[in-house]
Formats: structure tokens, C-alpha cells, sequence
């Protein structure tokens, strides 16, 4: 039975006066139905993780090096992430892979210096417009999750999400069944290559546009084991429609 999760990604959202979502996503679920994270900026990972002790809540970072120190400007590695409080990282989202020009190789550097430290790693995948417009999404995430992935991963050290690009942030969301197949594929995949144990343990979320208005809908999809959420994530009274949804799905 994999553990529901409602992952927050807050991207470059938030200062100190956006901690007390933490406060209000404490008193809302004391003891939830599924995982609940949140991914704020790096500024705010250790007095967010100070401030969820003793909570259901836990803190992780949006992206780490795959080196552990040395002469990276600006970067952070895994280790230090974890020294901060934080539990999980993102690894290998669209927006880092655009912006960043991050490859599955280094997606895939990044995902074993994250396990290596302890961290478990939320791998991104998903397709842009063009590719699902053509037809390629399958063999795309399919790329993407091969080369991602290191080898080894369990349901313990590694969480896949599912992100199309054209629907983040865009109020778009795919169909049901849209989101079905991707995610059965990615299962089918992940069963392929790391066996029926890991390859059944591994929780897949999916990310895009998701609300509290359609997160019960997409919670109802098979293989559908949570959301990683970004613009609904950054208010406790939003992201808690959607955690509330997980709890009941
Ligand atoms: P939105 O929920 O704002 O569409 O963002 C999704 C996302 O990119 C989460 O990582």
C-alpha cells in the first residue's frame, strides 16, 4: 500500500511572513491521512523545518548540486539540505531543466548524491505541448525516466512526478484518462526496470494546475498516489482543500 503524498512545490515564492502557513497546515491536520511537504526556497528551509518539528509537516528543497562541496557558486548540495531540516528534494523539474539546461545525466548525479545524504528524491518528468501534439509523450517520460533514475531506486529513496509542462500554471489540466496513461505507463516502466517490489513501492504524483476544486478527480485515478502542487501550495487554506482531497481519496 503506497502512502499518499501532497507535495508543495513554492518555487521562488515566499519570505519570513509566509511561515505561518506552516502554523495553519500544522493545526489543520495534526495526524493526516497522507504525507504532507513542502518545498519552500532554500532561505526558508531551516526555519520552516524549526517550525514543522514535532508535525506531520515536512520540509524540502526545490533542487541540490550533485557534488557535496567545493567551488559551485550559489548552489547547494544535499547534505546541506539535510543539515537544514529538509527530508526530501526536487530533482529535475521543467522549470530547472529549461532554465538550467539540467539533462537526465545530471538529474540523475543529482538524484544519487540526494539518496546518498539521505534525502528522498522527487524526480520530475513530463512533456511539453509540441511533444504531447505529436504524439511522443510516452516515449518522452519513457527517455526521461530512464535516464533520470538511477539504479536502486525503492519506494523509500525516490517519489516520480508526473508534470506536463503545458499545464503548469496554465489552469490546463490533461483528462483523466490522459493522466491514466501516463501514469500507468510510468508504473509499468518503473516495475520493468526495478522489479515488482520497488517498481510497485515507488509513489508516482502527479503536478499541473491542480486545485482544490479538481484534486479529488485526479486523486481518483489509478496510480495516482498525490500531487506535487505549485501556485495552490503557497496558502495553507488552498493547499489544504488539496490535502484534505489525498486524505480522501
Ligand atoms: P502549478 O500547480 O502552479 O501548476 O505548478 C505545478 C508545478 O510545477 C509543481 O512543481
Amino acid at each position: 500500500m503506497r502512502r499518499k503524498l501532497a507535495a508543495g512545490n513554492w518555487k521562488m515564492n515566499g519570505t519570513a511572513a509566509s511561515l505561518g502557513e506552516i502554523d495553519a497546515l500544522k493545526q489543520a491536520f495534526p495526524a493526516p491521512g497522507c504525507e504532507i511537504l513542502i518545498c519552500p526556497p532554500a532561505t526558508l528551509i531551516h526555519r520552516m523545518s524549526e517550525r514543522a518539528t514535532g508535525s506531520a509537516v515536512m520540509v524540502g528543497g526545490q533542487d541540490c548540486h550533485w557534488q557535496e562541496t567545493g567551488a559551485h557558486t550559489g548552489d547547494i548540495s544535499a547534505g546541506m539540505l539535510k543539515d537544514a531540516g529538509a527530508s526530501h528534494v526536487i530533482l529535475g523539474h521543467s522549470e530547472r531543466r529549461a532554465d538550467h539546461h539540467e539533462t537526465d545525466a545530471i538529474v540523475r548525479a543529482k538524484a544519487e548524491a540526494a539518496r546518498a545524504r539521505g534525502l528522498v528524491a522527487i524526480i520530475c518528468c513530463g512533456e511539453s505541448l509540441e511533444t504531447r501534439e505529436g504524439g511522443e509523450t510516452l516515449a518522452h517520460v519513457g527517455r526521461q525516466i530512464a535516464g533520470s533514475l538511477p539504479d536502486g531506486c525503492t519506494g523509500t529513496n525516490t517519489v516520480v512526478a508526473y508534470e506536463p509542462i503545458w499545464a503548469i500554471g496554465t489552469g490546463k489540466v490533461p483528462t483523466l484518462a490522459e493522466i491514466g496513461e501516463v501514469h500507468d505507463f510510468i508504473r509499468a516502466e518503473l516495475v520493468a526496470r526495478f522489479g515488482p517490489g520497488a517498481g510497485n513501492d515507488i509513489r508516482l504524483l502527479y503536478g499541473g494546475s491542480v486545485k482544490p476544486v479538481n484534486a479529488a478527480e485526479i486523486f481518483g485515478v489509478a496510480n495516482v498516489d498525490g500531487a506535487l502542487v505549485g501556485g495552490a501550495s503557497l496558502k495553507a487554506g488552498d493547499f489544504g482543500g488539496i490535502v484534505a482531497a489525498l486524505e480522501n481519496a
